[in-house]
């Protein structure tokens, strides 16, 4: 097949983005409205404002990755949009437009999961590197906001099969980071902020202990599906530890003042973080992420030796730590296992990774119907 355009369009939840990727494997174009500054002063995503912000956004996100691509919407070959998971009026403003403009442009439509953009996010610059041979299966562990998931990846002909292996039992880590930071009065989201106060703080100072699941047999691959081991997660109890050491060690005051002074400052700069911290607090950030860091990557090596994967993938907004991809080179180099990142903006949400998940399916010529939904739980396979 010539070449193929697609324009990607993801609403999912706080970012307003728009990409012309060229055949899954050149970013052309990559717009990210984010709206962080919108919803910071509530401490999370507020879903009504998400919406209304995504309908202002949309349309001057689309035409300024139209305007860089060197496309018009006449010579982009298809469009391809965010269906699920995420935020029900976030997602249908996207799909609302995706739907118009390939209507109106009579192109072909392409529903995408968020979850598997985010795995074709690593995919498409590999390929954008020179690097076309992944070796399979994949174990790919995608860790954001919304979701810690496990999942073994493998191509089938153009297209791809996943069967989730994992998955978190409560909060996701990246809301584990977003809720911690917040009862430390490090603003939201926390994940970029607790990750450069890390570097400050000693991260052996306390010990905290994460959930250990009970698994089923690791070693019998064999069995059904529904009754296959499982590799989960928990981390709603890390964010109680981190309060319960807060009241414990009196650290209530000093939280107050600090949510103060940041919140006081449109986007604080790491001197303002460490201005805010004193050498305790530091200490607790920095050993809640090697207590998160640790666990996300013990618990998936074990699932990547279990289940015999060839390739390792962590992508989603955590896998913009800078611990999280040390340690897991490390570790995984141990094992001879090449683990492979999305770039630091890749990692968040974009739409550059929906173009590039849209691909095969564009090759496979599975289109949408015009009357798709979205769907806010939508579940990858
Ligand atoms: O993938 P993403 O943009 O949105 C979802 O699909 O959820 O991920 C956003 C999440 C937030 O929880 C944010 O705090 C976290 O990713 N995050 C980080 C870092 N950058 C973003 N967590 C830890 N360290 C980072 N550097
Ligand atoms: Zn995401």
């Amino acid at each position: 097949m010539p070449d193929a355009y697609i324009l990607g369009i993801e609403t999912s939840c706080d970012e307003t983005a728009a990409a012309v990727v060229r055949s899954g494997e050149e970013i052309v174009s990559n717009i990210v409205a984010s709206q962080i500054a919108l919803h910071q002063p509530y401490g999370g995503v507020v879903p009504e404002l998400a919406s209304r912000e995504h309908l202002r956004a949309i349309v001057p996100a689309v035409r300024q990755a139209l305007e860089k691509s060197k496309r018009t919407y006449a010579t982009v070959d298809a469009i391809a949009v965010t269906q699920g998971p995420g935020l029900a009026g976030a997602l249908l403003v996207g799909i609302s437009y995706a739907k118009a403009l390939a209507y109106a442009l009579e192109k072909p439509l392409i529903a995408v999961n968020h979850l598997e953009g985010h795995i074709h996010s690593v995919l498409l610059e590999e390929r954008a590197k020179g690097n076309h041979a992944v070796s399979f299966p994949v174990l790919a562990l995608v860790v954001s906001g919304g979701h810690t998931h496990l999942y073994l990846a493998e191509k089938h002909g153009e297209g791809w099969v996943y069967e989730n292996v994992g998955h978190t039992r409560d909060d996701a880590a990246g809301e584990a980071f977003d809720k911690t930071a917040k009862l430390l009065g490090l603003g939201y989201p926390g994940g970029p902020a607790i990750d450069r106060l890390s570097a400050y703080g000693n991260p052996t100072a306390v010990k905290f202990a994460i959930s250990q699941m009970k698994h089923r047999d690791r070693r019998d691959l064999n069995q059904p599906e529904s009754v296959r081991p499982h590799f989960d997660f928990s981390y709603s109890g890390i964010k109680t530890a981190v309060l319960r050491h807060v009241e414990t060690h009196n650290m209530r005051e000093r939280v107050e003042k600090r949510r103060k002074a940041l919140s006081a400052l449109a986007q604080p700069k790491l001197e303002d973080y460490l201005a805010s911290c004193d050498q305790e607090t530091l200490d607790l950030i920095a050993s809640f992420q090697r207590a998160i860091v640790g666990d996300l990557v013990s618990k998936t090596l074990t699932a990547a030796r279990a289940c015999n994967v060839a390739t390792l993938f962590v992508t989603g907004g955590v896998a913009a730590n800078a611990e999280l991809r040390r340690t897991f080179e490390s570790e995984a180099a141990k094992e001879g296992l090449p683990a492979y990142f999305p770039s630091r903006p890749l990692s968040t949400d974009n739409a550059a990774m929906i173009a590039a998940a849209a691909y095969p399916r564009l090759l496979a010529r599975q289109f949408a119907n015009a009357d798709f939904c979205a769907e806010p739980g939508l579940v990858l396979r």
